[in-house]
């Protein structure tokens, strides 16, 4: 739909994310939905930081050369200073970080100075605290909505006070942060989380599961209402 530098922040953004899409047509995925894709959510793991393995650098690259859409990376990764500098060679437009690895002032830095968009994520059980110092130095908070690792899982209603803790305290702060929700992110959940002050959804499964992917993008817009 557009890049990522025309879309106002704190506008609602739909995020597909690829990890419900078909990995041996993925071109044609992102293609399908594209008119209805503000970011496109890419989950890279590591089999060590969660309990899964996806894609790396190579798949973005690829994927770089069919799409022109804003590239979110959300780096499930024990290490993602190892590869931030890959991700942003690869075409990577921003790169999510989680706070529980730590270092997290050195990651923020190392990927501004690449040129990312950045994000800080935090799992459910990890509480706004943990976040707060970051908000004035990231582009983005990611309030996962259940614990990654994998698609298809049940949205964590009890996140959304942290989510609304998030947008109020940048409100306050007179941030323009971005308040991104991934995870059980549906037509049911999407109003919700938007609510609480999320503006980027990000869906995978209720997206890429759905007969036609883009009517599923286009319905959680409307369900999500303006923001
Ligand atoms: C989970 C990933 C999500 C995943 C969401 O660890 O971070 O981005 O794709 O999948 P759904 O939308 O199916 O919950
Ligand atoms: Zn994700």
């Amino acid at each position: 739909m557009a890049r990522p530098s025309d879309r106002p922040v704190g506008s609602l953004q739909i995020a597909p994310s690829i990890l419900s899409a078909d990995f041996a047509d993925l071109a044609g995925a992102i293609r399908a939905v594209a008119t209805q894709t503000d970011r496109l959510h890419i989950d890279v793991m590591d089999g060590h930081f969660v309990p899964n393995l996806t894609v790396g650098p190579p798949v973005v690259a690829s994927i770089r050369r069919v799409s022109d859409a804003f590239f979110d990376c959300h780096l499930m990764l024990s290490d993602p200073g190892e590869y931030l500098e890959a991700f942003a060679a690869a075409g990577a437009d921003g790169c999510t970080v989680h706070v529980e690895v730590g270092d997290t002032g050195r990651l923020i830095d190392t990927a501004r100075s690449l040129g990312l968009s950045v994000g800080l994520a935090c799992n459910p059980d990890t509480p706004f605290e943990a976040v707060s110092p970051w908000l004035e130095v990231v582009d983005l908070v990611l309030c996962m909505t259940v614990f990654p690792g994998f698609g298809g899982q049940s949205f964590l209603s009890a996140v959304l006070e942290k989510v609304t803790e998030v947008r109020a305290a940048a409100t306050e702060r007179g941030l323009a942060l971005d308040v991104q929700v991934d995870g059980g992110i549906d037509v049911e959940t999407a109003p919700l989380a938007v609510a609480a002050g999320a503006n980027v959804l990000v869906a995978g499964s209720a997206i890429f599961n759905a007969p036609s992917p883009l009517a599923a993008a286009a319905a959680l817009r409307e369900a999500a209402g303006p923001r």
